[in-house]
């Protein structure tokens, strides 16, 4: 069991053999994760450095819980209060950590193409868990393994991602990761939050929600990221949650079940209704649990270090 690649950058890298490598791999770390005690011994060797210039609640837990279940010691960086402040670059300080014998690097930054950066400068494995509005491909992975597990497959499954398409890196990975596994894909929203030419990634565009819902298997909500709007492109929070919001009036009057996911963080009231995000139809905590066995699954692969996982 390998990957083609040597960092996870993003999906838009991955065969789909890579996907199902990392699917198959993670179904035998959830089987780890049900134990009494849910932790195998396999990277006992390895050190990982988590390394976040952006803020992160999910993400950062998730990829420290994996690390430490697989036995991987971890180190945690945040650029805050740290020498980044005095001017240090973004090589300087990941070599640094390398040289304290650290194997690879967990890294979320706020630019765009970071990691593809960092990937041309050190010789460690990366893992991207987000880079600016562009990949978070262990979000896209955790997103596709909780659809296959919920609708026993993700082939021919009509996904709507819905909400700030323009600045979410979520729902590019997504679209690469669902395409590469045979998915339908849908994006809608407001037309000022769904990028042009959109289309040409092999995805339909719908500006209404409501037609998006009766057309989908499964909708994928997205967060409003104000923090990267740097001008209006929408009136009010209010306007939006009651063109966009998807709400319970608005499920019930579909004539099935649809499926709702949605990454988190959640602006409840604005793009979701608590009475759909706790409602049954939700696996939202579903995503968040599969998260840990999919990135055990993403690093075991990349330490190369193969052999039995189950011990
Ligand atoms: N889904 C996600 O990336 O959440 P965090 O920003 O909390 O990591």
């Amino acid at each position: 069991m390998s990957l083609s690649v040597k960092h996870l950058l993003g999906i838009k890298e991955l065969q789909p053999e890579d996907i199902e490598t990392i699917f198959r791999t993670a179904d035998n770390f959830k089987q780890v994760l049900q134990r009494p005690i849910k932790k195998v011994p396999s990277l006992r060797d390895t050190t990982v450095a988590n390394i976040f210039f952006e803020n992160s609640t999910r993400t950062r837990i998730s990829f420290e819980l994996a690390e430490k279940r697989l036995g991987a010691d971890v180190v945690n960086f945040s650029a805050s209060g740290s020498s980044v402040s005095k001017g240090e670059t973004l090589i300087d300080t990941v070599n640094n950590i390398l040289a304290m014998k650290v194997d690879m690097v967990v890294m979320r930054h706020s630019a765009s193409g970071a990691p593809w950066f960092l990937a041309n400068h050190i010789d460690a494995a990366i893992v991207n868990a987000g880079d600016g509005i562009n990949e978070h491909p262990t979000q896209a992975l955790l997103d596709a393994y909780s659809i296959r597990e919920r609708l026993g497959g993700v082939k021919g499954k009509r996904i709507a991602i819905l909400g700030d398409i323009m600045h979410s890196r979520v729902a590019l990975s997504n679209i690469f990761c669902l395409k590469k596994l045979g998915a339908e894909v849908t994006v809608a929203g407001p037309p000022t939050l769904i990028p042009k030419h959109i289309q040409d990634l092999g995805v339909r565009v719908e500006y209404n929600i409501k037609k998006a819902l009766e057309w989908c298997d499964v909708a994928n909500v997205l967060r409003i990221q104000l923090e990267r709007q740097h001008k209006p492109l929408f009136s009010t929070l209010r306007e939006y949650a009651l063109y966009y919001g998807v709400n319970k009036d608005m499920l019930d009057s579909l004539k099935k079940n649809i499926v709702i996911m949605h990454p988190g963080p959640i602006n409840r009231g604005v793009e979701l209704n608590s009475d759909v995000a706790d409602s049954k139809q939700s696996i939202i905590l579903d995503q968040v649990e599969n998260g840990v066995a999919i990135r055990m699954a993403v690093i075991y692969l990349l330490s190369g270090k193969g052999g039995e996982i189950t011990e």
